[in-house]
């Protein structure tokens, strides 16, 4: 008899025990950034410690210079050098990684080769052979929505569509997460809720644990299991909000008046965060302006 059949049964001296907990995928543990040193020296981030569960799709958000994008490159091993430990599946990462997928804010794609010979650059790398290349790039094409698009040129898709050849190109090597920095920044609001919708289903046909750096406050709670907000400089963990909406989501989700909740609630955060960079920001200019009519 299993625990819960004992219990049911009314056998009280078998007690129920809890499901054991899964294991986190991603661990961020007390990580620190500096940039340069003495009096000058920026602290980018500040002993930040979360955790991305397998499967599960976690967003950061803060405003502009809170240090997102020197998280991300931690992360993704483009910063050797900091302090605290970032773990994958338990191992400590300090350089590029292949179990870390990324994603960029800037164009990404290669301009003289055609969508399927984008998507399938990586397998290249690895020697992978044509015909399954193309029938694995073909699968990540598909799931990003852009079968019909393989022979065209970036030149010929729109900002949105070449951003989801980045997707789809950097999915198709299998990280065990992926990893992007305000991947739709560049985008219209309705490009990006659409191009939200695509992720969502994504997400739920792959179960990819993802983390996603954003400012956008409705891209991350569309998208998100959790969000961890950060503080303005240096970047700390302010809240972790669990984001308790239904799946699967679509962006339909955006008028419901539990969206509405979560995004007036990280807002009440965010804007104490954004109000102290803008007015370090403007005192930093006020300064200069001093110095130079001095
Ligand atoms: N290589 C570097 N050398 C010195 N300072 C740096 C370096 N990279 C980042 N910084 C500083 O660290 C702070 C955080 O920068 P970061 O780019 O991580 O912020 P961010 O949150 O990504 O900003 P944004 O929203 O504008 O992209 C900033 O003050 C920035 O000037
Ligand atoms: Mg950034």
């Amino acid at each position: 008899m299993n625990n819960a059949a004992a219990n049911a049964a009314g056998d009280k001296a078998v007690p129920v025990m809890p499901a054991p907990a899964a294991e986190a995928q991603l661990v961020i543990d007390r990580v620190s950034k500096r940039f340069g040193e003495g009096p000058g020296a920026v602290v980018a981030v500040d002993d930040m410690s979360f955790d991305v569960m397998p499967g599960e799709f976690v967003a950061c958000i803060g405003p502009s210079g809170c240090g997102k994008s020197t998280l991300f490159n931690i992360i993704g091993g483009l910063q050797e050098e900091y302090v605290g430990n970032v773990m994958i599946d338990k191992s400590r990462i300090a350089g590029p990684h292949a179990a870390v997928g990324m994603v960029f804010q800037e164009e990404s794609t290669f301009p003289w080769r055609n969508v399927l010979d984008n998507v399938a650059f990586p397998l290249e790398l690895q020697n992978v052979g044509q015909s399954e290349r193309r029938d694995r790039a073909q699968k990540f094409i598909s799931l990003v929505g852009l079968q019909g698009f393989e022979k065209r040129m970036p030149s010929e898709l729109s900002g949105g569509m070449r951003q989801r050849v980045s997707i789809a190109r950097t999915l198709v090597s299998g990280p065990r997460i992926l990893l992007m920095d305000e991947p739709f920044a560049a985008l219209d609001e309705q490009t990006r809720l659409l191009l939200g919708d695509k992720i969502t289903q994504i997400q739920q046909e792959l179960h990819q644990t993802t983390l996603l750096i954003t400012h956008n406050l409705t891209e991350a709670v569309q998208l998100s299991d959790r969000i961890v907000v950060m503080t303005y400089r240096p970047g700390r963990v302010k809240r972790i909000v669990n984001i308790d909406l239904p799946r699967p989501r679509t962006s339909d989700v955006v008028s419901s008046p539990a969206f509405g909740k979560y995004v007036a609630e990280i807002w009440g955060d965010l804007r104490e965060e954004a109000t102290r960079g803008m007015e370090e920001a403007e005192a930093g200019a006020a300064a200069r302006g001093k110095t130079a009519r001095g």
